[in-house]
């Protein structure tokens, strides 16, 4: 059978994973908590699950769901937005995301991709008959370059996607940048799906800009989010895309095409479990991780500069090796049993820059053992 995505194999969380479990490794790879949710948001699916519906939840999402998500974002962002008309509960951001590019793209429209991106853009693109732009991002703190994009921009293109707090750099948007997309989306009319699956893993004081709370990224983006970053549940699948009615309307046409609705007792257990704001402590508990991670990556040979936000930390060892990224993150794997993932490939062309990111939303006993072993990376080379 003819392939409709004829370049696409098999993912590198897969390959870590793998390598990982194989060689009964720490695995810092794939980013997904190595430690249970609270117990209170466990009580509550339990107690939805024995007493609540578990037939098909409303195409758009329960109401009492939209409603605290509407609140929450009032709250944290300063924007108001219609429950019923601009939120839509879905399977994970990565259906958000699918769905959102599947809305705007048509064949031979021009796609901007800042990399290092996320994998699962550019197959949505592809899959739509879209072109993906490949637009790096600085290799100095991984912010985007204006100039270099607006290079790139043109009348074919109609859509940009942007992913802030950033996988796997951390970088943050800054309000500059929210401004310089937002006089391009002017100019040149284009459209937006911001990935912020990380919003409330952000560090040192920063806030999270959301596309959201800009007055002209708020009439052209789609808002896709994650419940699985923010409160530990990255197997629940759970998300959503915030974007006004206009979009909203083009988005459930998508939408409920693609799985209809989203697993029903879990959008009961997140609509109670939101009124204890829990993920406003969310900084503070990251941060503690991040610090504890890099305090003991000093001790390697490895450079950093300590993420901005996400739960990732990249570093860099072209100083030491020029080793490909991939055979060193899978080398590292098996001999100092510590799983990472090469960020090669998170471009399109494989270009490397002898980065490596580890996923530090692990249990502190597992990352001062990680980074102990990572002492004696010199070894490897
Ligand atoms: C940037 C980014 N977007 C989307 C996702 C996927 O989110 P979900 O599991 O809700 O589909 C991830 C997960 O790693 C991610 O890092």
């Amino acid at each position: 059978m003819k392939s409709k995505l004829p370049d696409i194999k098999e993912t590198i969380f897969t390959t870590m994973n793998r390598a990982s479990l194989e060689a009964n490794a720490i695995n810092l790879s794939q980013g997904f908590p190595g430690f249970q949710p609270d117990s209170r948001l466990r009580d509550l699916i339990a107690h939805f699950t024995q007493n609540g519906s578990n037939q098909y939840a409303p195409m758009m999402g329960i109401p009492a769901l939209r409603e605290a998500m509407s609140l929450k974002t009032e709250k944290c962002q300063g924007v108001k937005t219609d429950m019923d008309s601009e939120w839509t509960i879905v399977s994970g951001a990565t259906q958000a995301v699918f769905s959102a590019v599947t809305a705007v793209v048509e064949t031979g429209d021009e796609v901007i991709v800042l990399e290092p991106a996320f994998d699962s853009y550019v197959p949505a693109i592809l899959l739509n008959g879209g072109i993906p732009i490949h637009v790096p991002l600085s290799l100095k703190d991984f912010s985007p370059d204006w100039d270099l994009i607006r290079e790139k921009v043109s009348n074919k293109t109609k859509l940009i996607i942007v992913n802030t707090p950033h996988n796997p750099s951390g970088y943050v948007w800054t309000k500059n940048d929210l401004e310089e997309l937002a006089s391009l989306v002017e100019e040149f009319g284009l459209f937006v799906v911001s990935d912020e699956v990380y919003e409330h893993i952000i560090f040192d004081g920063r806030e999270h800009y959301s596309l959201l709370s800009h007055p002209v990224l708020r009439q052209r983006t789609f808002v896709c989010g994650s419940f699985g970053k923010t409160f530990h549940i990255t197997g629940w699948k759970i998300g959503f895309c915030v974007a006004i009615p206009e979009l909203t309307v083009e988005f459930r046409k998508i939408h409920q095409y693609v799985t209809f609705t989203t697993v029903r007792p879990a959008q009961h257990a997140l609509a109670e479990y939101l009124k204890l704001e829990t993920y406003l402590g969310l900084p503070d508990f990251y941060e503690k991780k991040r610090n504890l991670f890099t305090d003991g990556l000093e001790n390697s040979s490895l450079e950093f500069e300590p993420a901005q936000g996400s739960f990732f930390q990249q570093a860099q060892y072209g100083h030491l090796s020029q080793m490909p990224d991939r055979e060193l993150a899978l080398k590292m794997t098996r001999e100092l049993k510590v799983a990472c993932i090469p960020v090669s490939s998170f471009y399109a062309d494989g270009s490397d820059h002898k980065i490596i990111r580890f996923c530090f939303a692990k249990n502190d006993d597992e990352l001062i053992e990680a980074t102990s072993r990572l002492e004696n990376l010199d070894r490897l080379f």
